[in-house]
């Protein structure tokens, strides 16, 4: 029948796999592509604007993508577990995979700094959790000194396995928009993601008569096509980081990055040296923002558009508005931002945002005080 499998069934023929790879699925990718109605008119501004909502992914993040190619691979080459340090989503797509797969999930994270929904999943999945007194980057190296004490496979985005599947998303947005969009905006720690579109792009946008080459600068050897389907229209690839842990803006590894994106709080990205390649490759940029930007745009995706994400993936929202708003981004351009992962992860800073405002009141169970609130609340 048509029933979806996920990304792996879906684009087998763009994946490492063969036949008779057992993939490990819980039906990730195919998410939706909105068109944001409400913002663009408010910023008065000709621009089509698209969010790609990775929160809708079966652990809520774009990590499931990429996680179902890393275990399905793992598992394939006859690992019985996988290590990762995360911010909290890539532990959370882990240990959920690890689950599905029937092997151990062990995950660093840093103590006091993960959003309480992604330190649930861990754990209700089962996985080891490790919570380190010390930040990502630090988990991070851990990881890689630990792969080689213990039989354990890395499922961080430093397993290439991640990225193939996480290029996906680049497939799916070509597809529903007919063409690759004029630019797409990331929000950016490790930078993995970034660059996983990039060759999802790549990979979409071979000229007819292409040959895969190391040289190649759509494919670098990878693609095993002649020709995609776009025939040479790619985006201008966008990050935005929070200016709290923003190496890319500093020109080098922050040490003690900080940042209420809590996701993205990461100051030695592993995959600098390709995204600085996707930034030249595409024509694109990075640029910073800072938490309250972050904030402010995540509470109004919320509430002009009904979409909620978490913090860090409102960052690529609230870039590609301001530089849509100073003209960086020119109007009549189709812009597609990705929003890496489900609000729901970090109910304790929306509420925290939203803790004093006109949304919440405390009342009497009366009648009298229920109608007052509504009358009130509609200016009546
Ligand atoms: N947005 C969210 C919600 C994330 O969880 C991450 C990364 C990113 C953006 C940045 O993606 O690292 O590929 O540039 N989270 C990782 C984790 C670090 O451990 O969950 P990137």
């Amino acid at each position: 029948g048509n029933r979806y499998t996920g990304l792996i069934n879906r684009y087998r023929d763009y994946l490492p796999i063969s036949d008779d790879t057992r993939i490990i699925s819980l039906g990730e990718g195919n998410t939706p592509l909105i068109r944001l109605k409400n913002i663009p008119k408010l910023i008065g501004k000709d621009v089509d604007i698209y969010v790609k909502y990775e929160g809708l992914n079966p652990t809520g993040s774009f990590k499931d993508r990429g996680m179902t190619m890393a275990v399905t691979k793992a598992v394939e080459e006859g690992s019985k577990a996988i290590i990762c340090a995360s911010t909290g989503n890539t532990s959370a797509a882990a240990a959920a995979y690890a689950a599905r797969a029937g092997i151990k999930a062990f995950v660093l994270i840093p103590e006091g700094k993960i959003a309480m929904g992604k330190l649930a999943q861990a754990m209700m999945y089962g996985a080891i959790t490790l919570q380190i007194r010390g930040n990502f980057d630090d988990g991070m190296e851990l990881v890689k000194q630990v792969a080689s004490q213990a039989p354990v496979t890395i499922v961080n985005s430093v397993n290439p396995y991640r990225l193939q599947g996480q290029k996906t998303a680049a497939f799916e947005i070509v597809e529903e928009l007919g063409r690759a969009p004029d630019y797409h905006c990331l929000p950016v720690g490790n930078a993995g993601n970034i660059t996983a579109h990039w060759i999802g792009y790549c990979e979409y946008s071979t000229p007819a008569g292409h040959k895969p080459t190391d040289s190649c600068s759509f494919c670098n050897g990878h693609c095993r096509f002649t020709g995609g389907p776009m025939n040479g229209s790619r985006p201008k690839m966008i990050g935005y980081q929070a200016a709290g842990s923003a190496p890319f803006m500093r020109g080098e590894a922050v040490k003690n990055p900080e940042t209420v994106a809590t996701a993205i709080r990461i100051g030695n990205p592993q995959s600098w040296k390709q995204a600085l390649k996707v930034q030249e490759e595409s024509g694109g940029w990075f640029d910073e923002l800072s938490d309250q930007e972050i904030l402010d745009m995540q509470r109004q995706l919320a509430m002009y558009e009904g979409i909620f994400c978490e913090p860090a993936s409102a960052a690529s929202i609230g870039g590609a508005i301001r530089d849509i708003k100073n003209g960086r981004i020119p109007e009549g351009s189709t812009i597609v931002c990705t929003l890496t992962g489900n609000g729901l992860k970090d109910p304790d800073t929306a509420i925290a945002q939203c803790n004093n405002t006109a949304v919440l009141k405390t009342i009497d169970a009366t009648l009298d005080q229920v109608r007052d609130s509504i009358l009130q609340s509609m200016g009546l």
